[in-house]
């Protein structure tokens, strides 16, 4: 995922596109660059690398205009270099571009053929060279924009520029998300509310198919079909928050810290604590008559969804479908309109899990969306939305916003579960009343931050891992195990602790830490059994339980990390704050770079 910027203003805009890319970042850091018009010509300075790279080139060499476009990229197509750097250029035309034109090879044959040559290997680039060619057929800028779009198959949000007209940005959106913000005699563009926090916050969302000509004091919005159309101006909230680091390391560790106050604040929004039920939140659909419910999400918010699995279906006797949202959207799984269907994700922009929900839309289906964006694009295909109220998450490894999808979920579970009539009034209280506790408790679990890191320097020495649970502890395993791998680069595995001895076991020996999380549960006998298979093997265990669990597991393990007794239904919530603090720590260990590790982006809008 990429993030772009354009600026149609009253005075320099480099400085102004900077300081939004610098809000865009998350979205992707491969290489970055901000293009101008100035002295009636496009200019543009390109840095590979991050952020930090354009700014000294812009330093060494300014810009300046009161026009530009900017872009900071995640590598779909072309190795991440200053050559490949957005905007591309084209005979008078600049461009910037996020998302993937599927029919690029096509048209670069073709334009190839028209005299064209490429500098890049970028797919982009042939966007810059159609608009030019339809400039040169003749045909107005606006022209030129609209007859370029409707040749181009794919996911993309455009920002087109022209030497030639220095009031005009024409955006564009098929997929990654555009906005539009106003100023005062002057107006932006961003891929997020975000990027344009600092100059804005009354937004106007393009919708898929939408393109927008821009200008200083108008704004004209028209479909693939060239009908003007009208899109609502809203006051963004996403802006309400200061995105700063505060007095953490990293982003990642902030949004760690915060999570005691976002998942209370979540709870709150869902649950009437003094009554001790559920509130009457909008339900796309009626738990007491749906007979199952689907669910789809990639990565962190999967297991989410997986974890909610086990709730919905012991609390609530509500069977559950999960699926990898990349796999649901192919699958053609047959839909039936007495099912629910369900959708998490923290951007709201995710294209797989996007993908997925269209699916079940088309299939007649009601859809609920658990999102952390409210202006997203899954929150505005669904028929009703539950937000995560986390906040920005800007650190690309998911943690505040996981608990947050959990506490949802968990909320959720229990409104079906009384709805169905699986639970009565009484057990209703008591279950808001657990899930009231779960911001004091995991309060408590930042505290072991001092053994947790020393734990994590151990780790920091190793190059495979695996973390082993059961029941809503399998799915915090591989939580586990994707946190480390994506932020400390060290190989790990989540697996089912029942799973070892159909293969996993083969693993095990003294120089793979088995990280095992077992709160003193139902099955907690079970894993204890795990642990010993393990112990026997020589394998060094790491575990992650409670004061009953640390007394009743009769194994020695290299380290037991002892969280408080708390109720069945949030430990997965509490549970996955030590896993967090486990990676993080062991990535700043490692040296990566936690909140942008290499090769990933926030949110992945391509495919
Ligand atoms: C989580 O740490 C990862 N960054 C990633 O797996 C993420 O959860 C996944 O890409 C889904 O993103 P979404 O929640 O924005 O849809």
């Amino acid at each position: 995922m990429c993030g772009i910027v354009g600026i149609v203003g009253h005075s320099p805009v480099a400085p102004l596109i900077l300081d939004a890319l610098k809000r865009l970042e998350y979205r992707g850091y491969d290489s970055a660059g901000v293009a101008t018009i100035e002295h009636g010509q496009l200019s543009r300075r390109r840095a590979e690398g991050k952020l930090v790279n354009l700014e000294r080139r812009l330093k060494e060499e300014p810009l300046d205009g009161m026009i530009g476009i900017g872009h900071t990229r995640w590598a779909t197509h072309g190795v991440p270099n200053e050559t490949n750097a957005h905007p591309h250029f084209s005979d008078g035309v600049a461009i910037v571009h996020n998302g993937i034109i599927e029919n690029f090879a096509e048209l670069r044959d073709e334009l190839t053929a028209d005299g064209y040559v490429f500098t890049s290997q970028t797919d982009t680039e042939v966007v810059a060279h159609l608009v030019a060619r339809e400039l040169a057929r003749g045909a107005t800028p606006v022209e030129a924009a609209h007859n370029t779009l409707k040749r181009l198959e794919g996911a993309f949000a455009l920002a087109i520029m022209f030497k030639g007209d220095e009031d005009m940005i024409v955006g564009a959106r098929n997929g990654p998300p555009l906005a539009v913000g106003h100023g005062e005699s002057e107006m932006f563009l961003g891929s997020d509310a975000i990027a344009l926090a600092p100059f804005t916050n009354s937004i106007t969302y393009l919708e898929d198919g939408d393109w927008a000509v821009v200008r200083r004091n108008s704004i004209a919005i028209y479909d693939m079909d060239g009908n003007k159309v009208h899109r609502k101006r809203q006051q963004s909230v996403g802006t309400s928050f200061l995105v700063d680091k505060g007095n953490h390391r990293h982003f990642m560790e902030k949004e760690i810290h915060e999570q005691p106050e976002v998942i209370s604040h979540t709870l709150a929004h869902y649950l009437d604590f003094a009554g001790g039920k559920a509130k009457a939140f909008e339900m796309p659909f009626d738990f007491a008559s749906i007979d199952r419910l689907s669910i789809a999400a990639c990565g962190t918010a999967y297991l989410a969804g997986l974890i909610s699995k086990y709730w919905f279906e012991r609390y609530a006797r509500l069977p559950v479908d999960i699926d990898i949202a990349s796999e649901f959207r192919y699958r053609e799984m047959p839909l039936s309109k007495s099912s629910g269907a369900m959708f998490v994700s923290q951007s709201g922009e995710t294209a797989d899990t996007l993908a997925s929900l269209r699916y079940c839309r088309s299939g007649g289906l009601k859809i609920g969306s658990i999102v952390n964006v409210r202006e997203s694009t899954i929150a505005r295909e669904s028929d009703a939305i539950f937000p995560t109220l986390a906040g920005p998450e800007i650190g690309v490894a998911s943690t505040k916003a996981f608990t947050c999808q959990l506490s949802v979920l968990a909320s959720l579970a229990v409104r079906a579960a009384r709805e169905r009539g699986a639970i009565s009034a009484d057990d209703e209280r008591t279950l808001v009343r657990q899930l009231s506790e779960a911001p004091r408790y995991a309060s408590q679990v930042l505290k072991l931050d001092q053994q947790i890191e020393k734990v994590a320097r151990e780790l920091a020495q190793v190059r495979h891992v695996l973390y082993l649970g059961r029941d809503t502890s399998y799915p915090l395993a591989m939580e586990g195990a994707l946190k480390l791998k994506e932020i400390s680069y060290i190989h790990a595995e989540g697996y089912a602790a029942g799973e070892l001895k159909h293969g996993p076991i083969a693993l095990i020996d003294e120089s793979m830490p088995v990280i095992v999380i077992a709160p003193h549960d139902r099955v907690f006998e079970k894993t204890v059994s795990n642990m010993q298979e393990v112990a026997a093997r020589g394998g060094r265990i790491i575990l992650v339980t409670d004061q009953k669990g640390a007394k009743h597991a009769t194994v020695k393990t290299m380290e037991t990390i002892v969280l408080p007794d708390v109720p069945e239904l949030i430990a997965p919530i509490v549970y996955a704050l030590p896993i967090q603090m486990l990676a993080y720590f062991t990535a700043v260990f490692m040296g990566t770079d936690v909140d942008q590790p290499r090769n990933l982006a926030k949110s992945v809008t391509v495919e």
